[in-house]
């Protein structure tokens, strides 16, 4: 396991993983590949989903000798995890939405879940809420404008307050105290979010817990070949499978990336 870290998203969710990776594993190579040609994810049917995924991802592992993976997308991690552990020799972790914590965390036993309407429907997200938060009350909200207003946001575009309001209305008049972001993309709105809901609701994502894991793999590992990891170069590569606008390019030359291309996607 000598090559990069892959983290992989629809489309720049996945970089509020990633910053939180790099926090603990600031010395790794990284490559950030993310599927902007069919996001939002949260609309695409399962089979679609989950071919398309392992087509992208196995491809690129293979192109790269990428020594980990992280699926750094709630909606693709609630169904693709198994495919890709099957297809794939290397770890590959996935982000589940912050149900348990939020379930400790609320003093009113009433939480919401903020993901895409895809993480919503899927059983994977019913079971988790049975499992951590029986004895809470869950309010599901389900939206893909909110994905498409973080990328807008990561392209440089201005988002109006007023945008954030009438989408989060139905959340702000629900009585929860805790709300888990349980897609990657809304961290990007963080600030946004909660401004409009109030400091009477804490939000919760799964970013310092997903670093966690990663970084408890690569030490593991770095343990076992110590000598494979010795001269190792730091670089932060950015794939896409559509091309992208100057204002998105911006943003990844500012979060540390030096090159940026297409996919190879067959
Ligand atoms: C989307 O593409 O719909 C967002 C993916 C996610 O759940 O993180």
């Amino acid at each position: 396991m000598s090559g990069p870290i892959l983290v992989f998203d629809s489309g720049v969710g996945g970089l509020s993983i990633l910053d939180e990776i790099r926090r603990v594993l600031p010395d790794q190579s990284y490559c950030y590949l993310f599927d902007n040609a069919r996001l939002p994810y949260g609309e695409l049917e399962e089979q679609e989903l989950i071919d398309g995924c392992e087509a992208l991802i196995t491809a690129t592992v293979a192109q790269l000798g990428a020594s980990l993976v992280v699926i750094a997308c709630n909606t693709a991690s609630t169904l693709v995890l198994p495919v890709l552990r099957e297809a794939l020799t290397i770890p590959v972790v996935g982000v589940v939405p912050a149900i348990k914590p939020a379930a400790l965390y609320s003093q009113a036993k009433h939480i919401g879940l903020l993901a895409t309407p895809g993480t919503i429907k899927r059983s994977y997200t019913h079971s988790l809420i049975q499992e951590f938060a029986a004895n809470c009350q869950v309010e599901l909200y389900g939206s893909s404008e909110l994905v498409l207003l973080a990328e807008r946001k990561a392209s440089g575009k201005q988002i109006l307050q007023g945008e954030i309001a009438q989408l989060l209305s139905p959340i702000k008049v629900s009585g929860i105290d805790t709300l888990v972001l349980g897609c990657t993309h809304f961290p990007i709105l963080k600030d946004e979010i909660q401004q409009y809901l109030g400091g009477g609701v804490l939000l919760l994502d799964s970013g310092k817990a997903v670093a966690a894991r990663v970084s408890s793999l690569i030490k593991e590992e770095s343990k076992l070949n110590k000598r494979q990891r010795e001269g190792y170069s730091k670089e932060m590569i950015a794939l896409y499978t559509l091309e992208i606008g100057e204002g998105l390019k911006k943003s990844l030359a500012e979060f540390g990336f030096s090159t940026y291309s297409k996919a190879q996607t067959g």
